[in-house]
């Protein structure tokens, strides 16, 4: 149902809210609003018990149950309500804060309270979905759940979102297709751009390559089309011979200082593209390649066909899956298409000429899976070989070459003459890239590719606000792809530089001086580069920091804190969890991002599972920091959980990793001092893992022998 179709429930009053009153600047004045969701919680939950029991919370003045609290009438009662009570602090119990915490936020902004003083209690998902069974549990559990939010709430201090001016200048860094691509996209909205190429033309791969895969276009009237329309525009400024070899600041404020021919030059950008594409791997050592001229890549072989002569090769044995798809690295992507047209180009050539074609899978989508018709039409000979016999290259003592190869579908061993090996070797990233990822602050592969924020959610996004990606620079990809993209982060970029600005969230580190004895850890480990080093102590620019709380739970003396996650909003949440029973209890910290994303998909799933964990929210598994696991314990916890994002992805760069080996020291720190390690868990999840979450619950509480009846 849509808010603008609900309709206010049924409201209860709390029997024990206060009359409206002014709030003095001290006073504390937080406003609970329990909603039924229609039957989603009220069919489980018992809701009037859950809106009493919050009434009778020190500091609620006003506690109320709703039908539907999201509904345009519901979200108008809570204005008046804080209004009409001068709420200083909000409490909704309800769904989930991944889908409507902004809405909550932005109806308690609009009533003047600030944003950030508003928390968000999960007790569909969390309680009456994945409960049904007991009501009496899933009531206790969102009385628990409902405590720890106003535990919080009573200490949440105000924030503010961050805005900064957004110019209209666009760096772009590479000058292949898809940089040029990009250049077009970003001009055509009149924006200047600085394309930088550090070749002496622009074009990039795509200037050794004869024809494009897979439609079989000659490469280099493409470029030139681009090209042309690339020099010719005003605001396109081109800068080829050129490496960028400084770079400082940050969205909006970036001073890029470039070489040229060993002269330097300096401009502003608002905004970053990278497109630095890719390069073959070194193929020396693989069947036979150095040995001859008569052994050569894909690359090598595109430069041949460019020349137009003829290739003086009747038997050409084709290897595919040169340094890919061998545990070191996965598919190439392009390598079964290149190879195919290429086959093809020779066999059209030279139509006498025997064609072997050496594959693994032969992977082809669409209009691809017509070359590989066609090639086999026009009498390319291909040959399937597994990983177990991989084939081998062997030169005569004449001199001559030849290729054994163990075909899996014959089932015998083929030895193939070769006056012509072709090799279809793996990519890896451009030679810039490390300088790259350290002056722009971002992560790549082991293999130089760049990582994008978010395969999902940010794919053209680096962690970084205000940099983007685009093409090879990613990933080995065709052409096509390559230009979508390109098109796609010009967007990305655009979109700032539109609106003239940008806004960032406020949970900011905060950073008190007084006890910090300069260690550095802090701006050495920031993964955003959001802290700066100002007279050998931190200084974080807010509008880099992203509030993961990597800091804030590293800092040896508790300089750093984080707006909304504070520590001793977080130890408020744990003292509330577990006043009762908490032998029973499991403290799950769990990332917002993918492990709530799970947690979520259990509740929608209606998955049952032992009710003992009391979630703390937690932007990044970064943020847990070693002091809140030994609080839990301290406080008799049954068990801890981490839960946080499935490696390798995290929503802040490597803070799954940074937790991951913070709760390896923990567990030898918890040895030393004689607790028990068994009761820390650790789970890292996919948004998708419900099920996992679902076990892991199942698993703990069984292995620590719980009550599953945990009534809270
Ligand atoms: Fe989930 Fe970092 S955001 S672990």
């Amino acid at each position: 149902m849509s808010d603008e179709t609900k309709t206010e429930g049924t409201v209860s009053e709390a029997p024990a809210a206060s009359a409206p009153a002014k709030a003095g600047d001290d006073e504390l004045r937080v406003g609970v609003f329990v909603c039924d969701c229609g039957t989603n919680i009220a069919a489980t939950v018992d809701c009037p018990s859950v809106t009493e029991y919050a009434a009778g919370l020190g500091d609620v003045v006003f506690a109320e149950e709703g039908k539907w609290i999201c509904s345009v009438d519901y979200l108008n009662r809570i204005q008046e309500a804080v209004k009409e009570q001068n709420l200083n602090r909000a409490v909704v119990a309800c769904c989930t804060p991944r889908t409507h915490e902004k809405l909550f936020k932005n109806t308690v902004h609009a009533a003047g309270m600030n944003p950030y003083q508003l928390e968000f209690v999960s007790i569909r998902e969390q309680c009456s979905w994945v409960h049904k069974k007991d009501k009496e549990v899933a009531t206790a559990k969102a009385k628990d759940l409902v405590k720890m939010g106003v535990a919080k709430a009573r200490l949440l201090e105000e924030g503010d979102e961050i805005r900064l001016p957004v110019k209209t200048d666009c760096l772009i860094i590479g000058g292949g297709a898809a940089g040029m691509t990009a250049a077009l996209a970003a001009a055509d909205q009149g924006f200047m751009v600085h394309l930088v190429e550090k070749s002496p033309q622009l074009g990039g791969l795509l200037t050794q390559v004869d024809t494009i895969a897979p439609e079989g276009a000659k490469a280099d009237v493409f470029v030139a089309h681009l090209v042309d329309s690339v020099v010719g525009r005003d605001n396109i400024e081109v800068l080829t011979n050129t490496q960028v070899s400084a770079l400082e600041g940050y969205i909006g404020n970036y001073k890029v200082t470039v070489d040229r021919m060993g002269q330097t030059a300096a401009f502003d950008a608002s905004t970053i593209i990278v497109a630095t594409g890719m390069r073959e791997l070194d193929a020396t050592g693989h069947y036979g390649y150095g040995s001859g001229p008569d052994v050569l890549t894909q690359l090598e072989l595109e430069g041949r066909l460019k020349t137009g002569e003829p290739l003086g090769a009747k038997n050409v044995v084709i290897v595919q899956c040169v340094r890919s798809r061998n545990g070191e690295r996965g598919c190439c992507h392009i390598g079964c298409t290149v190879a195919l047209k290429n086959a093809l180009e020779i066999k059209h050539r030279d139509p006498e000429a025997n064609v072997y074609l050496l594959y693994k899978d032969l992977i082809t989508v669409k209009d691809e899976y017509a070359h590989m018709k066609e090639a086999l039409a026009e009498g390319i000979t291909t040959v399937r070989f597994s990983d177990a016999r991989l084939p081998e290259f062997v030169r005569g003592a004449d001199g001559a070459a030849e290729v054994k190869v163990f075909d899996v579908l014959l089932g015998q061993e083929l030895t193939l003459p070769a006056d012509m090996v072709v090799l279809s070797v793996g990519f890896e990233g451009d030679e810039t890239v490390t300088g790259l990822r350290g002056l722009l602050k971002v992560s790549a592969s082991d293999d130089g590719f760049f990582t994008e924020s978010h395969i999902k959610l940010g794919p053209l996004d680096f962690a970084s606000t205000g940099v983007y990606l685009a093409g090879s620079a990613r990933s080995p990809k065709p052409l096509k792809d390559v230009r979508e993209e390109a098109l796609g982060a010009a967007m990305r970029a655009s979109i700032p530089m539109a609106k003239g600005f940008v806004e960032a969230e406020g949970i900011v580190a905060k950073v008190d001086l007084t006890e910090c004895s300069s260690c550095a850890k802090c701006w050495k480990e920031c993964p955003f580069g959001a802290i700066e080093e100002v007279d050998k102590k931190p200084h974080i620019i807010e509008a880099l920091c992203k509030g993961c709380g990597l800091c804030a739970a590293d800092c040896p003396k508790e300089c750093i804190q984080i707006v909304h996650y504070s520590d001793d909003q977080i130890a408020a949440q744990i003292a509330a969890a577990l006043e009762e029973d908490p032998g029973d209890k499991i403290i799950a910290f769990v990332c917002h991002w993918c492990a709530l994303g799970a947690v979520d998909i259990a509740g929608v799933g209606r998955a049952e599972y032992p009710p003992n964990a009391r979630i703390v929210r937690v932007m990044c598994s970064a943020r847990v920091a070693q002091k809140y696991v030994i609080d839990c314990f301290d406080r008799g916890a049954g068990g801890v959980l981490v839960a946080g994002c499935e490696f390798p992805t995290c929503h802040y760069i490597t803070g799954n990793y940074k937790c991951s080996d913070r709760l390896v020291k923990l567990r030898k720190k918890m040895e030393r001092k004689g607790y028990d390690t068994s009761k820390l868990w650790e789970v890292w999840l996919s948004a998708s893992m419900g099920p996992k979450w679902v076990a892991t619950m199942k698993e703990m509480t069984e292995a620590l022998g719980m009550v599953p009846a945990c009534k809270g």
